[in-house]
């Protein structure tokens, strides 16, 4: 007797956003009081950025991946305690340890002992943690899977640097992936290339009690550029191949929302320019969350619907980079 293959399907996708919206023109004048001169017609220009969100004070990437969990959750149709697995993709966990994971399990009320660990691949992590999930549930280990991207960047920007603190911002994006006879997740392709880890990077750790090296962001913005730019085509390609599809299958395009200008150059070579979900312009840069908070967007307001074939792209710090193909 031959065994039906396993899929992965979404089943329910969910998303937060902190209440303190700051528009380019806030973030300006907030800058100009520290004599940081940025404007609202530089930032749209180079990033197609209008808008983040920044978390409150005490507001954690834990309490934002728990808001968008309970949104999947509801829409799965499932309790929490439903849950085998929960895997949180972040790289501002709440602390060095426990992972966010277990305390996203304890802040649901989950107490079934469901496995929790988090994924580090930064604006890839979301790509990551959803490839992984996939190989968890077609193995047959676990059957109803939440996969979160929550991030509060916020906390590691350097609000002295005009740079980098204009591009980023802070929110949670979930989906709950379930077992199915039916597709599902089509393909995934996941890399990294460790020798490009200083253009992109936090270069600090915790040491004696403090933090040694450097506790900001920084990057080296145009090597960053430069390098997603190529490397979101072929990882595109690599899983449409592996999926035995042409680029024509793809209905929607949900590249990582880092950078309009990086997004759009990836979706020309796609020709899937009209195909792509952008909400960089009002959410900035929220590494591991943007992929997740855009799908949920998408799915919420009906551009995407049951039986549409979804392509996910991340590109981060690492440098890592990963597509994951899936059928809604
Ligand atoms: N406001 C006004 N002027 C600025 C600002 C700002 N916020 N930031 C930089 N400038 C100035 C620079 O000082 C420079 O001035 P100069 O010519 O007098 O020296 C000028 O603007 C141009 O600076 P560049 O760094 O050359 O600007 P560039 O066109 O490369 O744009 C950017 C910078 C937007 C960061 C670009 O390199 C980029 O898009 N990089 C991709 C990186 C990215 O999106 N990263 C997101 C995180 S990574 C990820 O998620 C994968």
């Amino acid at each position: 007797m031959t065994q039906s293959a396993i899929y992965s399907r979404v089943i329910g996708t969910g998303s937060y956003l902190p209440a303190r919206r700051v528009t380019n023109q806030q973030l300006a004048d907030e800058l100009a009081a520290r004599g940081i001169e940025t404007s609202d017609e530089w930032i749209v220009a180079r990033t197609g950025i209008q808008a983040r969100h920044f978390a409150a004070p005490d507001q954690t990437s834990s309490d934002m991946a728990v808001e968008a969990a309970r949104r999947a959750l509801d829409m799965a149709g499932l309790s929490a305690d439903q849950i085998d697995l929960i895997m949180v993709a972040t790289s501002t966990p709440d602390f060095v340890f426990p992972s966010t994971a277990c305390l996203v399990q304890s802040k649901l009320g989950i107490t079934n002992g469901c496995a929790a660990f988090d994924i580090q691949a930064v604006c890839s992590g979301f790509a990551y943690a959803m490839a992984t999930a996939d190989n968890f549930i077609r193995s047959g280990a676990y059957r109803n899977v939440l996969v979160i991207g929550a991030e509060t960047f916020s906390r590691i920007l350097d609000f002295n640097d005009r740079t980098t603190c204009v591009l980023f911002g802070d929110g949670a994006g979930a989906v709950v992936l379930q077992a199915s006879s039916e597709p599902g997740i089509l393909s995934s392709a996941l890399h990294a290339d460790g020798s490009h880890s200083n253009i992109l990077c936090v270069p600090g750790n915790v040491n004696a009690g403090a933090v040694q090296g450097e506790a900001f962001l920084y990057m080296d913005g145009q090597a960053v550029f430069k390098l997603a730019v190529k490397v979101l085509e072929k990882v595109a390609h690599e899983a449409l191949e592996k999926a035995g599809l042409e680029a024509e299958a793809i209905d929607w395009l949900i590249p990582h929302q880092a950078n309009l200008r990086i997004m759009t150059s990836t979706a020309r070579k796609l020709d899937a320019e009209a195909k792509m979900v952008v909400t960089v312009d009002q959410h900035g840069n929220t590494s591991a969350a943007s992929i997740p908070l855009a799908l949920d967007v998408a799915v919420r307001d009906g551009r995407i619907k049951a039986g549409h074939n979804v392509m996910i792209e991340g590109v981060g710090g690492g440098f890592t980079w990963g597509a994951v193909l899936f059928r809604m």
